[in-house]
């Protein structure tokens, strides 16, 4: 997962602080990923493989899996990793977070391979951010300023952007206001009229107040016309499928597998901010939409939350929900249990109904790793696939179909014989399943799905 250290050249000075970071003339940015990592926070996700130690040599594969995801986090934005660390964490130094050693030993490192941004994945203060810049002599980043600027970059829609947006400022104002003593004194060394003081912290404060104010009136707006949207597409006859799940579970993949669209098709985490929709036929003939959604990401940090469960509002509308899972992920089993719990909020807050699962199917994807379809133990209603190979997905959309028939209710109707509109209504969004034609009426029996019968119902 790490790049040769001796490819491409990189910036002299190695000074990217308070600059842009990302890829600029002297070519890609050199990069490092250090995971600070304590087997006491990372408690659940060594419980559930069975890890043990912590050490260099002895990585746990929990700790090498949250590793390979900041790593491919990073080269979503284009930064080269040219070095990777996990660290043991046994106290968390106010001053630096890691161990006085840890800091030199990394520096060593940091130097030798030319970095010129250093990610620590884990939460910085902004006092162990600025300590750990001046120690290693190259910017440092925390999990949440990268996940930011990952969002930053991925975010196509208006609401998309404002949501980022938002984050920052909340992040940005969360630190002034947890740190602003040090931050006076660190401005203060730069010799502006003896530092800006806590006057200038409170201007801040103030103007970044001021424009959480408009951000968040322009968010309304926006929103309420993307309900309207949404209502339009509602009217849309075909029932939706949407995907969701983990980052790099292969959500992408599986949509461009299904539908033959060539749209994110990249090996990048967070291809996919904001939802994409494809029509796809199923086996019955039936029409769906399917829609993409943004990956989860471990651990997100709460300033994101709302921005990312925004993006999943999709769900809250689809007739079935895909849960596409990396089964040969380390931390399946815990990313599984992430994802049913921000479903679940979304039931607490309202925003989702509480039968989520009855339309939810499980999406056991990446079989191939695990010896094809036939070696993965799926539970009782989930599906094995491979993306990658087409493996699976014959019984995948069998098992779509069959689930969208099953939510369907049996409905029989009188129409009168001129009224030809609403006959061919039923065929066009139900399956008549018996029809009999006499002088005064046509009955039919028909199956539709819930939505579909309500609407017809309200119609006639
Ligand atoms: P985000 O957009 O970041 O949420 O990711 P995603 O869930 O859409 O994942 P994506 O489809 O981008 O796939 C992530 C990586 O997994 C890519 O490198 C894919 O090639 C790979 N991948 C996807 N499906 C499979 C599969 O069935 N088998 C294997 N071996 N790799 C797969």
């Amino acid at each position: 997962m790490t790049a040769d250290p001796s490819d491409g050249p990189f910036p002299e000075d190695g000074d990217g602080i308070g600059e842009a970071w990302s890829t600029d003339d002297a070519g890609p940015t050199r990069a490092a990923v250090i995971l600070p990592w304590s087997r006491f926070e990372h408690a659940s996700a060594s419980q559930n493989l069975g890890t043990q130690d912590s050490g260099g040599l002895n990585r746990p594969r929990a700790a090498e899996a949250r590793l390979a995801e900041a790593v491919g986090l990073c080269a979503s934005i284009g930064l080269v990793v040219v070095h990777d660390a996990i660290l043991p964490l046994r106290i968390r130094r106010p001053s630096t977070l890691l161990g006085e050693g840890q800091v030199s030993s990394q520096g060593r490192e940091l130097a030798r391979h030319h970095v010129t941004v250093a990610i620590v994945d884990a939460m910085l203060t902004p006092v162990q951010q600025r300590n750990l810049e001046r120690a290693w002599g190259c910017k440092v980043i925390d999990r949440t300023g990268l996940i930011l600027d990952i969002f930053g970059e991925r975010a196509a829609t208006k609401e998309g952007t404002l949501q980022v947006e938002l984050a920052h400022l909340e992040y940005q104002r969360s630190r002034l206001v947890r740190s602003w003593t040090h931050l006076e004194r660190q401005r203060g060394g730069f010799g502006f009229l003896g530092g800006p003081g806590e006057t200038q912290i409170e201007a801040d404060r103030r103007l970044i107040d001021e424009r959480l104010v408009r951000l968040k009136k322009d968010l309304e707006q926006v929103r309420r016309t993307r309900g309207l949207h949404r209502s339009a597409r509602k009217r849309v006859p075909f029932p939706v499928v949407a995907l969701v799940g983990y980052t790099n579970a292969g959500k992408s993949t599986l949509f461009n597998a299904l539908t033959g669209a060539e749209v994110m098709a990249k090996d990048q985490l967070f291809a996919t901010l904001d939802p994409t929709m494809r029509g796809l036929r199923l086996p019955s003939g039936r029409r769906v939409i399917l829609s993409d959604t943004v990956g989860f990401i471990s651990e997100l940090p709460h300033e994101l939350v709302e921005a990312f469960r925004a993006t999943l509002e999709e769900v809250a509308q689809a007739d079935i929900i895909l849960h596409v899972r990396d089964a040969a992920h380390p931390d399946s089993a815990a990313q599984r249990a992430d994802v049913m719990k921000v479903l679940d909020d979304m039931v607490a807050d309202g925003a989702l109904d509480d039968a989520w699962p009855s339309r939810t199917i499980e999406v056991l994807n990446k079989a191939d790793l695990l010896g094809g379809v036939e070696g993965v133990s799926a539970r009782p209603g989930a599906v094995a696939v491979s993306a990658i190979t087409g493996d699976g997905l014959s019984a995948l959309v069998r098992a779509i179909d069959a689930r969208i028939a099953e939510g369907m209710e049996t409905a029989t109707y009188d129409i009168p014989p001129e009224d030809g509109a609403s006959l061919a209504w039923l065929y066009q969004h139900g399956e008549v399943v018996t029809r009999s034609d006499a002088d005064t009426a046509v009955r039919v029996t028909v199956r539709l799905l819930p939505a579909d019968r309500a609407r017809f119902e309200r119609r006639a």
